[in-house]
């Protein structure tokens, strides 16, 4: 089973907690989500793979490391998982994007899948799953069983707030899944939010409440 990374790195940290806040408004919100994707997202791909190239600088030719290899897909997970996007492109512009629409019943809480299409050769790419919220863990697992579905070999799941709980069904669900997380909150209450959370994260990001 792979370990999961918490980032415990100051910014991202201070970030988290205005994100918490009850006061931060929509705009302030989706800024602080891609801001810190980006900042995960720096330290979750530094085991991409380099290659050796020749190039010329103005002075002279040399040999210098570029990206190889796998190419990169960003995947959020609809619809709160579109706001960590351009955190993601904004480092890597050419990675590719997917897209899964999941809803949680409010009921169930079980995840209704309603979209999916995934770039071509999904399965010769570096997957990256995004949303800022793993609680039970029922949506990561299903995005992740679609992209296997679909051929998707080497997946990583990025979120900014988890519960144990979902981490837990994640790694059973997945063990071959890299979780990457800002933060492990306390729990989960009896309406599947988690404690303390930062509330529906869709609902913040697009203002739909
Ligand atoms: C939220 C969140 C996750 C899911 C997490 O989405 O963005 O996708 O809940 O919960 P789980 O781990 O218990 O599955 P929601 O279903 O509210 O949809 P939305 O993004 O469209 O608001
Ligand atoms: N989805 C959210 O947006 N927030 C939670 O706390 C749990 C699931």
């Amino acid at each position: 089973m792979k370990e999961v990374t918490v980032f415990d790195h100051p910014l991202i940290q201070h970030k988290i907690s205005i994100l918490r806040k009850v006061e931060t408004g929509n705009k302030e919100f989706r800024e602080l989500v891609e801001e810190i994707t980006m900042l995960m997202c720096y330290e979750s791909m530094r085991d991409l793979p380099l290659e050796e190239v020749e190039i010329q600088t103005p002075i002279t030719t040399t040999k210098t490391n570029m990206l190889a290899g796998r190419k990169l897909a960003v995947v959020p997970i609809l619809r709160a998982g579109l706001g960590m996007v351009n955190g993601v492109l904004n480092l890597v512009p050419a990675a590719t994007v997917g897209h899964i629409g999941l809803y949680r019943d409010e009921q169930t809480l079980e995840p209704h899948e309603y979209y999916c299409k995934l770039p071509k050769n999904i399965n010769t790419r570096q997957i990256i799953v995004v949303d800022p919220m793993l609680a039970t863990g029922g949506s990561a697992v299903s995005a992740v069983n679609f992209i296997k579905q679909r051929g998707g070999e080497k997946i990583k799941f990025m979120c900014i707030i988890a519960a144990p709980e979902g981490i837990r069904a994640l790694q059973t669900a997945h063990p071959d899944v890299e979780i990457y997380c800002g933060h492990v909150d306390e729990k989960l209450n009896e309406h599947g939010y988690i404690v303390p959370g930062l509330g529906d994260a869709g609902d913040r990001i697009f203002g739909t409440k």
